[in-house]
């Protein structure tokens, strides 16, 4: 998939944000006193952090059995249950290829994998961007078959959360954040296949009025703070949708697995995971700006140094990780291959350095990785002593852009790119 999409997720929201200040939102289901109402309990979470509470935003799912959030076995040696999500170990990417393994592959869920029969679904297709302005109640229906009939693509895309990396806000910057304390582990590549939506939005008679679509989950309804936000949905600017999204129903050659969004999600390459909404159904397509909690109250910057309503979560930030067990054993005196890899939403990774406790050295890049939405790396270190050691590995990309020692602070503790202190004990 091309890694330059033309439409910049900062502008939009940039735009989007001083629309929604200025009282213009229009977002199904909750009104923008709502979202203020939301706005203050997350104030009262961060402020609760602040003071070190031990505060998580919890998902409530509405009049379900919340049953086990994940469907998919949580092997231990291969994901870390992380409260209704799971994250990749990196230990277990050691010795794979280019992309994580369906079984593997890290899970972020607002509440629970839903059951869906692919024989009943439909993805739906209304709003006042389409021709005739079919409502929500007579959208335009598209069957799993009529997607499976149209041209296919096939892509490989890295999905992050805009939290992974939260707990070294904490642990390394004294700054800890509220929500899911996520290691490295909430990120991977796979190779999507599916149809284009701007292919389904033109059958579906896209009109030159669209300005946003906004792709909705059939997961139950995400309750915080006391208020039910409704599904979770996010909008999308109409060029970005006309770009390089896929509605994909496959995910590594296999159908899609229950938890990644059987039968159907979207898959937005380098903009922040919640874009890529699972269990897609109903889609608005819209003549005027949409609005939702994940692009107003949640996935924005607040805090010192952020702007009033909160800055914008552009691309995802530049990060590297080593295919290493945290507080890993190695043996003094003999030579180790180390491996790891590094992304950035902003592009392809230039170059990257490893520090085994003896200054900056370049790591070698594999070659094959080049241009794509991640980078393997491989460095030699002999441990020359017992004792503990510390390896940090730092990526610079394509735009110049490299890790910092410290990330910058904000309230909602996202898009930590920090250089890693792992610590490894030679024996
Ligand atoms: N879509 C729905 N319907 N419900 C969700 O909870 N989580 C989002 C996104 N799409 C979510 C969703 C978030 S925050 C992320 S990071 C990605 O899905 C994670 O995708 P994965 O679980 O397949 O790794």
């Amino acid at each position: 998939m091309s890694r330059t999409p033309p439409p910049q997720e900062a502008g939009h929201d940039a735009r989007r944000s001083r629309q929604w200040l200025a009282g213009e939102a229009h977002g199904a289901g909750v009104d923008r006193d709502g979202l203020l109402e939301v706005g203050a309990a997350m104030a009262a979470l961060t402020a609760a952090a602040a003071e070190r509470e031990p505060v998580a935003v919890a998902a409530a799912p509405v009049g379900v059995d919340p049953g086990t959030p994940i469907r998919k076995p949580l092997r231990p040696d291969l994901l870390r249950p992380l409260d209704t999500n799971a994250e990749m170990r990196w230990t277990a990417l050691a010795g794979q290829g280019y992309v994580v393994p369906n079984d593997r592959f890290f899970v972020r869920n607002h509440t629970v994998t839903p059951r869906l029969d692919p024989d009943a679904w439909r993805l739906r297709l209304f709003g006042t961007g389409l021709r005739g302005a079919p409502t929500r109640d007579t959208p335009v229906e598209f069957g799993l078959d009529d997607l499976r009939r149209l041209p296919a693509e096939e892509s490989a895309a890295l999905l992050e959360c805009a939290g992974n990396g939260r707990r070294f806000f904490a642990d390394q910057q004294d700054e800890p954040a509220p929500g899911v304390a996520w290691d490295l582990g909430g990120v991977g590549v796979a190779r999507w296949r599916g149809v284009r939506l701007g292919t389904v939005l033109r059958l579906a008679g896209l009109t030159g009025d669209a300005v946003d679509v906004m792709p909705e989950g059939l997961d139950p309804d995400y309750v915080t703070g006391g208020i039910n936000l409704g599904r979770v949905r996010r909008p999308l600017p109409i060029a970005k949708a006309l770009d390089d999204v896929l509605l994909a129903y496959e995910m590594n050659g296999e159908p899609l697995p229950a938890d990644h969004g059987f039968p159907v999600r979207v898959v937005v390459p380098g903009w922040i995971g919640i874009s890529s909404i699972k269990w897609v159904g109903p889609v608005e397509v819209s003549a005027t700006p949409l609005f939702s909690p994940w692009n107003t109250q949640f996935y924005r910057m607040f805090g010192p140094g952020q702007p009033a309503g909160g800055g914008m979560l552009a691309t995802q930030s530049i990060k590297s990780a080593f295919e290493l067990a945290w507080d890993a054993r190695v043996t003094a005196g003999e030579e180790v291959l180390l491996r790891g890899r590094s992304w950035s939403g902003a592009g392809p990774i230039d170059r990257v350095e490893v520090d085994t406790g003896d200054g900056w050295r370049p790591a070698d890049l594999v070659a094959a990785d080049r241009g794509g939405p991640w980078q393997r790396w491989t460095v030699r270190w002999r441990p020359p002593a017992p004792g503990r050691w510390i390896l940090r590995a730092r990526a610079t990309d394509v735009t110049g852009a490299v890790q910092p020692d410290r990330a910058a602070p904000n309230d909602l503790g996202y898009l930590f790119d920090g250089v890693v202190r792992h610590p490894v004990t030679a024996g």
